[in-house]
């Protein structure tokens, strides 16, 4: 599918906020390569990891956070048929991408401009929260983790993606990418943050040690007065 070219990938002023992507990223973002990898690289290793949980979200209440291009939403909504589906992003360029996608696709999904650090829906309203490749991105990832948290139910699953801070220095060094330096973590420093936000890791798969795959669960209440 081709997008019309006047659709900018970075959000207006008039819109409020303004959330830009470094343009070698964004360029990648909506390419068919990314496409490509989601489908047959991080989509498939989730499918693997709920597999190897004996978890389907089949019928679920899933909520997106930054869902870029769209290429989650096509996947989400294909494989899982959630019974409602909602995404985000910061940039409004991508919003529009993602909405004119479900258009063309025929999808029923809500996507809107938002934070992951300040997510404007109700608490313990989703089964489930996709997160990829987001949080390098974000100076107050903690805090995004902990509103995460909330709008989970109990015992709903985070399902995260995200890139250490080796390739994030790497990709700063050599091809003069910038991210907060602040967003950067090594995966010990991740789990733990995954831990005080109250959510116990059920999975984990490293790639090449620099890409890492999660698959929390948020504590029930139950488990934090025990
Ligand atoms: C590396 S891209 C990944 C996009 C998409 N998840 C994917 O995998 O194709 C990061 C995305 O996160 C968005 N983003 C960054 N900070 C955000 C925030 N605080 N809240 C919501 N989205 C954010 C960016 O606009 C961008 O679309």
């Amino acid at each position: 599918m081709t997008l019309p070219n006047s659709i900018p990938a970075y959000s207006e002023k008039q819109e409020g906020i303004r959330f830009d992507l470094h343009h070698l990223e964004e360029k990648l973002m909506i390419s068919p390569l990314k496409k490509l990898m989601f489908k047959y690289f991080e989509f498939k290793i989730f499918k693997r990891l709920l597999h190897s949980l004996n978890i389907d979200l089949y019928g679920k209440k899933i909520l997106e956070g930054g869902c870029g291009a769209g290429y989650g939403i096509e996947a989400i909504s294909n494989h899982f048929k959630p019974s409602e589906y909602v995404a985000f992003d910061l940039n409004m360029g991508m919003v529009r991408r993602s909405q004119t996608k479900i258009k063309h696709k025929g999808l029923s999904v809500n996507v809107f401009q938002g934070d992951v650090t300040a997510i404007n829906l109700p608490s313990e309203k989703f089964d489930a929260v996709f997160i990829f490749t987001v949080l390098h991105h974000e100076k107050n990832w903690r805090k995004a983790l902990k509103e995460i948290n909330r709008v989970l139910k109990p015992n709903g699953l985070l399902l995260i993606n995200e890139i250490n801070n080796r390739s994030l220095n790497w990709f700063e060094r050599y091809l003069k990418v910038y991210h907060p330096k602040s967003a950067r973590f090594t995966w010990e420093m991740f789990r733990n943050e995954l831990n005080q936000a109250e959510f116990t890791i059920l999975r984990e798969y490293l790639f090449l040690q620099d890409f890492g795959f999660f698959v929390g669960r948020k504590n029930s209440l139950e488990k934090k007065f025990k």
